[in-house]
């Protein structure tokens, strides 16, 4: 499964993170409204014993888009199928998929914006009239056969709706977009997952360590797994305030929370392209990134914070965008 993460992940890191997952939903913090109709839906559901609706999940990485998708299967207490948009490569793999489903069951399509055309179109009908429309033979001996499927839920995750084909996207019952958290959300997320992992945390340095994790719970705890690293090394093995910020000093996560290549970013712009505007292609050649990896994992949080702007003719670095990594500032007129 390809998921995209912000730095290359050590070995442990995947697990860690599934023990990290919150399993029910009111264990998962934040998100206030989308819990509360989720919650609402979820209910009504179970009342009825029917499939839930389908769900699509969007937001930037690492906002909880899997996390809810298990917490829904758990809440139902259903079986769950999960698999990766890119990996579904033939007609025939989603159409094995879909007929081992079970009533109800939830099938979670992670990057469903890069699944293949032919095998979106198996899923419409599939979504709308939980039928699959099988194609046999060739030529004028062609004959469609109609399998009738078990009422499911598919759950779709995706870093932003504007990837996906208008058919597929009016197939979704429910749209929740995932919104960046607030500091003190990711510091009572800082501290469960500190209590999980059985280490002391000091409330000064969960607040410390939230405020320099780009609004993302799991940027917030691959932050705590260093904090704790230099704690037990270095010290006692307790996290006080100095300690984390001695370990946020050492991975060079500013104030901010920008780490070393968001501050290569934006001063590549500000000094290979004069401030902007630069296209994406461009300034990914020149960044040696991925588009993609630009538009969805650096990009959201500087535009967030102002420091980046998109524009018709490309991206600029703002005035406080400047400021944030010291370069004097253009004349006015330059940003427009
Ligand atoms: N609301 C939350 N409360 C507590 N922990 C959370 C929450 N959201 C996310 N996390 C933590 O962050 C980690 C990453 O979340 P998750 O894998 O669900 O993100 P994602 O949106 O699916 O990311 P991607 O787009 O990269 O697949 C989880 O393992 C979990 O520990
Ligand atoms: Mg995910």
């Amino acid at each position: 499964m390809t998921e995209i993460f912000v730095a290359p992940v050590a070995p442990g890191e995947e697990e860690l993170e599934q023990t990290l997952r919150p399993r029910r939903l009111d264990e998962f913090v934040g998100q206030e409204r989308v819990k509360e109709q989720l919650a609402i839906a979820l209910d009504a559901t179970r009342a009825r014993g029917e499939a839930l609706d389908h769900v699509l999940l969007v937001g930037p990485p690492g906002l909880g888009k899997t996390s809810l998708a298990y917490i829904v299967r758990e809440e139902l207490g259903v079986g769950i199928r999960s698999v990766a948009g890119p990996a579904l490569e033939r007609k025939g793999d989603m159409a094995a998929i879909l007929t081992a489903m079970e009533e109800r069951d939830v099938l979670f399509i992670d990057e469903i914006h890069r699944l293949n055309r032919a095998i979106e179109e198996i899923l419409y009908p599939a979504l709308e009239d939980f039928r699959l429309d099988i194609i046999v033979g060739q030529g004028p001996a062609a004959r469609t056969l109609t399998l009738d499927l078990p009422p499911f839920t598919l759950i779709g995750a995706t870093t932003r709706t504007g990837l996906l084909t208008t058919p597929l996207r009016d197939r979704f019952g429910m749209t929740f977009r995932l919104e960046y958290y607030d500091p003190p959300e990711l510091a009572q997320i800082v501290r469960r997952s500190a209590g999980i992992m059985g280490v002391e945390i000091a409330d000064e340095a969960a607040v410390e360590i939230s405020g320099r994790s780009r609004g993302t719970p799991r940027i917030a705890n691959r932050i705590l797994r260093r904090v704790r690293d230099v704690a037990e090394v270095r010290h006692a093995g307790a996290i006080t305030n100095d300690v984390a910020r001695e370990a946020l000093h050492l991975m060079e996560i500013d104030e901010a929370g920008l780490e070393r290549t968001d501050r290569e970013l934006l001063r590549a712009v500000v000094e290979r392209f004069s401030g902007g505007p630069v296209g994406l292609s461009t300034l990914a050649v020149a960044l040696g990134e991925e588009p993609d990896t630009i538009e969805d994992v650096y990009e959201p949080y500087l535009l967030q914070l102002g420091f980046l702007q998109r524009t018709p003719r490309g991206r600029i670095v703002t005035k406080l965008g400047r400021a944030h990594i010291g370069a004097t500032a253009e004349p006015e007129a330059k940003l427009f």
